[in-house]
């Protein structure tokens, strides 16, 4: 094992700046722990004239991503600029210089890294991914050291701390989801085209990662189902509560009848469980094992100082490597998976109608609802307005997402239905 690692990034942003602090503030307890001396040699990036608030060693900094890959002392190549190019090509051109890379680029990661994982293994290096996941929270090392040893029965995850701020500030405040936009923007969460965070993307690309580790599949980023939160309103937010729920963006990844779901999609919650307390810009993942049972880990999903912790671990992670037992990218791929379709999941829903406040509306409506063998477990009518059209709220017990659709197609088309229904996954055990 080498005694000196040298280190170099390329981005010196938020996730950069963390990382370049850790590494130099914590250098002495690192060197302590593990016997080996991280250098950070350079930090390559278009501005490196702004102050980051960090003083850096004289000469490590360039404008120039190539004074980092082709170094040929650097062994680990950091890439924390985000993007898919060219954080691509910088991350592949490394691997091919036989570098070992880490990143922080989860939608790299999702969508182009069974290429990045195959050229690594071509070339012997490895790539570490810690921080593109739920950023502070060990969450890769979770799933491939800690609960090696079980079958994975299901992973369900807050990990997008922008939307999970959002969805708290309706709950804790009232107010609609765009005044909550411009909350989370304002402050900086958000980013300044925040359709990554709210559509479900960003959480997508996280599951996609969190999904590929626990049942050994290739990444498949195209085939994980995507909901945002937009159409949530701060009314569904007091019905869901009214009902014992708290509505979050949910990533879900879990095997049913032999096949692997894979979605995203906001999810009324039952208010007695942990995970329903994880407000703000926390992230949270919940994982079960068949031998370790139910595990939950939380912390921060995004910022500085917890993403480059994560960054960090992986940097040691690949240095204490040398016993020949590589990571292999995501692990092992098996060769004989199927990812449900989304028509064929199962779940409880909420349901709100916009529905006429006028007598036969509701056995209107539970009609359809029943023909497709969706049963009512409660109902609530809030307000009259004659003439008008009301919200109309049915929490239903377990039914089949195909079905769920055809109803609320037939529901729409009622001339006593004024508006499109919106409807919610629910999860939790059934009354
Ligand atoms: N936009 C992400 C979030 C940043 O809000 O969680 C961390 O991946």
């Amino acid at each position: 094992m080498k005694d000196k690692i040298h280190v170099g990034i390329i981005g010196f942003g938020t996730v950069g700046t963390g990382t370049a602090k850790i590494l130099i503030e914590n250098r002495e307890l690192i060197k302590k722990r593990t016997g080996i001396d991280f250098i950070l040699k350079r930090i390559a990036d278009l501005d490196i004239k702004r102050d980051r608030g960090i003083k850096v060693p004289e000469g490590v900094l360039t404008t120039d991503a190539g004074a980092v890959i082709n170094d040929p002392d650097i062994d680990v190549v950091v890439e924390l600029m985000g993007g898919i190019h060219p954080a691509k090509d910088f991350m592949l051109n490394a691997v091919k210089n036989k570098k070992h890379v880490v990143t922080a680029n989860k939608a790299l990661i999702a969508t182009e890294g069974n290429e990045i994982f195959a050229e690594a293994e071509k070339n012997g290096v490895e790539v570490g991914f810690e921080a593109s996941v739920a950023g502070g929270i060990p969450i890769i090392k979770v799933l491939r050291e800690g609960l090696v040893a079980n079958n994975i029965v299901a992973v369900y995850g807050i990990i997008n701390g922008t939307s999970n701020y959002i969805l708290t500030k309706m709950t804790d405040e009232k107010v609609e989801f765009s005044d909550a936009l411009k909350e989370a923007q304002r402050l900086g969460y958000a980013e300044a085209d925040p359709t990554f965070d709210i559509e479900g993307i960003d959480t997508a690309h996280k599951l996609t990662i969190l999904s590929s580790l626990s049942y050994g599949i290739p990444l498949s980023y195209n085939e994980v189902y995507k909901e945002g939160i937009t159409k949530i309103t701060a009314q569904d937010i007091e019905f869901a509560s009214e009902l014992g729920y708290k509505i979050k963006l949910l990533a879900i990844t879990k095997l049913s009848n032999g096949e692997i779901e894979m979605r995203v999609h906001p999810t009324m919650i039952p208010n007695e469980y942990l995970i329903s307390k994880v407000d703000g810009v926390f992230n949270a993942v919940y994982v079960e094992g068949d031998a370790v049972g139910s595990t939950l880990y939380y912390g921060r999903g995004a910022g500085d100082m917890p993403t480059g912790s994560a960054v960090v671990a992986d940097i040691v992670d690949i240095a204490r490597c040398d016993n020949g037992q590589k990571a292999k990218g995501i692990g092992y791929v098996s060769a004989d998976y199927k990812i449900r379709k989304m028509e064929d999941i199962e779940s409880m829903y909420y349901f709100r109608f916009s529905a006429m406040d006028q007598p036969g509306v509701l056995s209107k409506i539970s009609g359809i609802l029943g023909n497709y063998n969706i049963s009512i477990a409660s109902v609530i009518q809030k307000g009259r307005r004659l003439g008008g059209s009301v919200p109309l709220v049915v929490l239903a017990h377990t039914a089949k997402e195909r079905d769920v659709l055809s109803a609320v197609k037939e529901i729409d088309n009622l001339p006593v239905v004024s508006d499109k229904t919106l409807f919610i996954r629910v999860e939790g055990k059934e009354e």
